[in-house]
């Protein structure tokens, strides 16, 4: 009898463990309305859970907000740089904080390509180049959203002309959030013949936002070669060994320990500001970068299709912005890993292609993972 009831115990345990698996493996998404735009645009704010990592995006540039993960003691920290309302990401001038840039992600040289045999004239909005789709990018823009399974799904469409760019451009991004891993997937259609370069461009700081300089984080980047750049940040078009240079990253370095040694790259980009030319073959979806950060133990794997990533140190902060609960970003406060084409492709013709045409359709998928624990 007591062993018939013992048995019954441990049935009924086992389901109950499989119940709460499932259930806590359940994404729970809801929406909250989150402000306004200057021009009156209701703007909102997504907010996924999947029980172990906590994700909020909002419909303005498509940002993440935040992005809170447990560190080895399952203590829940943000990860990301950025604001707490959208009036500062609107009135702070933040440098892409969290952001879907398009719709060219990085530099194009001198505002200026040619398709087909025309010209295509884009506003030069860092010195003499655009960056990130000029001066009203994806970024700056309401996206439309709905829910859907695990995520958030977000569409804008951008007209034929916009920021110098031709033809209309339909891009879709969906964020899921699903075992710890945020999966960022992006779709685009035209109607005319058009260059596109989508990327997220969060800065992450493991150890917890806006606590301090990210030069401790561990980083590891599958990539032979990088794309060296003039000084202003536009490839030669050289794709160079990091074999013996401080971009040699195949191995794991702390960032730090390399970003201030006597090289040209890095007096050009004030630290790291390129572009890593992945080894795995393009459009297949694999491990490209991982970051470590001691202090926490946190983990994140980047995952992607792209052909390139461009690790960007926050070179450019300067303490001059205050982000959330009252942070202020110093030198060096957020890293990112920017998945992408290579910078200035439409005027490399031996890059891979950015060109996207009527009837295609662009399809690519970049994945943040998370985890921790001591290495
Ligand atoms: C660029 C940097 C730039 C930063 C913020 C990065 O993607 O490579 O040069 O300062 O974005 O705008």
């Amino acid at each position: 009898m007591l062993s018939r009831n013992c048995g019954l115990g441990v049935a009924i345990l086992a389901i109950v463990v499989i119940l709460t698996t499932t259930m806590a493996a359940e994404t729970h998404v809801s929406k909250q309305a989150f402000g306004h735009t200057a021009d009156g645009a209701a703007v909102d704010l997504y907010a996924l859970s999947d029980g172990k990592v906590e994700v909020r995006i909002m419909t303005y540039g498509g940002i993440i907000v935040s992005l809170r993960t447990p560190d080895r003691n399952g203590k829940l920290d943000d990860v990301v740089l950025g604001f707490d309302s959208v009036d500062q990401y609107i009135a702070k001038n933040t440098p892409y904080f969290g952001a879907l840039v398009g719709r060219y992600g990085n530099r194009i040289a001198h505002g200026s390509f040619q398709l087909d045999g025309k010209t295509y004239s884009t506003p030069k909005n860092n010195g003499d180049n655009t960056l990130h789709g000029g001066i009203r990018g994806f970024d700056k823009v309401v996206w439309a959203g709905k829910q859907i399974a695990d995520g958030v799904e977000l569409t804008y469409v951008s007209k034929d002309g916009e920021e110098g760019f031709p033809g209309t451009l339909t891009a879709t991004v969906r964020y899921t959030l699903k075992g710890s891993a945020l999966r960022i997937e992006y779709s685009a259609s035209t109607d005319k013949d058009t260059v596109l370069n989508l990327t997220n461009h969060s800065y992450f700081d493991l150890a917890g936002q806006g606590r301090g300089d990210i030069l401790g984080h561990v980083v590891k980047i599958d990539a032979e070669r990088m794309t060296p750049v003039d000084a202003g940040l536009i490839p030669t078009g050289e794709l160079k060994a990091v074999a013996g240079t401080p971009f040699d990253f195949r191995r794991p370095h702390a960032v730090g320990e390399r970003i201030d040694v006597n090289d040209e790259q890095l007096r050009l980009g004030g630290g790291y500001d390129h572009n890593f030319v992945l080894d795995h073959a393009s459009g297949v979806l694999a491990e490209a970068a991982e970051v470590y950060e001691p202090s926490t133990g946190r983990v994140l794997q980047v995952l992607t299709d792209q052909p390139g990533v461009q690790l960007y140190t926050g070179n450019f902060l300067d303490g001059t912005i205050t982000g959330k609960e009252g942070r202020v970003y110093q030198r060096r406060f957020g890293l990112c890993l920017e998945t992408q084409h290579y910078p200035d492709s439409p005027n490399h013709p031996s890059f891979p292609t950015t060109e996207l045409k009527p009837g295609e359709k662009f399809h690519s998928v970049t994945v943040f993972k998370f985890s921790a624990g001591s290495r």
